[in-house]
């Protein structure tokens, strides 16, 4: 005979039926950390691209982050306090994505298989998301940990001077293709996941989707690689006077290296 269980039965203890939704609750969280995430990101790269607009741009930015417009001085906490929010979001999200980590070896190859057989670009994608998610879990805290520590020193010139004389470049150039395809890819799926632009046909929506993902990735790439090149300029101009902050034309009332 078979037996029918029904999501609504009462002999199910209180508890197992509670406990059952942990995993949507989880998977909700992981979802909307995401979504903050990935919002977040794109804000950050337009801000720290205002480089490109100029110096007296990115040092307004910086300013205004730290309530100079509003204060009259900087309060640079304000800047700890928001990188320590996201801070919180970050770790909370990559804590819920170690769930979905292949758990052993033999794991790992049954879904590189399984993902050789299946040439499924999704799947593929899915790979490369916990590729590229594993690697900014190291790189992502070293530069949220120094954002936190050392907000007075955001700016044209600190900026600059960390990426050349402090040698983070590298660790940026490859934070910033993992963290565009990671968070383009992650969009993508909560976009699919959660079925925010279906309209008709399933896989007509999927392949515009995924042409859109393509193009905003490319585009933040592009965006973010320019926007390197032109603190490393700046860095090496500015590398003898390591350590100077900028100070806009209109504040010093004159020239500045
Ligand atoms: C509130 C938190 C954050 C703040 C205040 C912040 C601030 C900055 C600043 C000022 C720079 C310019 C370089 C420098 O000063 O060292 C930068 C660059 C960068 N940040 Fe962040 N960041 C934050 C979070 C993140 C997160 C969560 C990621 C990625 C997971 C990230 C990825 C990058 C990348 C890839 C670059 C290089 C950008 C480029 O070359 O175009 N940042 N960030």
């Amino acid at each position: 005979m078979n037996t029918v269980f029904h999501v609504t039965d009462r002999s199910v203890p209180l508890s197992a039926k509670a406990r059952s939704r942990w995993p949507a609750r989880l998977d909700l969280l992981q979802s909307g950390t995401g979504l903050a995430l990935g919002l977040f990101m794109w804000g950050h790269m337009f801000f720290v691209a205002t480089i490109l607009l100029g110096k007296d741009a990115m040092w307004a930015v910086a300013r205004f982050f730290e309530g100079y417009f509003f204060f009259g001085r900087s309060l640079y906490w304000l800047v700890s306090l928001i990188v320590a929010i996201v801070f919180a979001l970050f770790i909370t999200h990559a804590a819920l994505a170690l769930r979905k980590f292949p758990a052993s070896y033999r794991q790992y190859r049954t879904y590189r298989d399984h993902m050789a057989g299946m040439k499924h670009e999704d799947t593929t994608l899915w790979y490369w998301q916990v590729v590229t998610g594993f690697a900014l879990f190291f790189m992502a805290s070293v530069h949220l940990y120094i954002m936190m520590t050392r907000p007075e020193r955001i700016g044209p010139f600190g900026s600059a001077d960390r990426m050349w004389s402090d040698l983070m470049w590298p660790l940026y150039l490859i934070m910033l293709f993992a963290v565009e395809f990671h968070g383009g890819i992650g969009l993508y799926r909560l976009a699919l996941k959660w079925g925010w632009f279906e309209r008709g046909d399933p896989d007509a929506t999927r392949r515009k989707l995924r042409a859109f993902k393509w193009a905003i990735t490319a585009f933040f790439l592009v965006l973010g690689v320019a926007t390197l090149v032109a603190y490393v300029k700046i860095g090496i101009e500015h590398a003898p006077f390591y350590g100077q902050p900028y100070e806009p034309a209109w504040v010093t009332g004159g020239h500045q290296p």
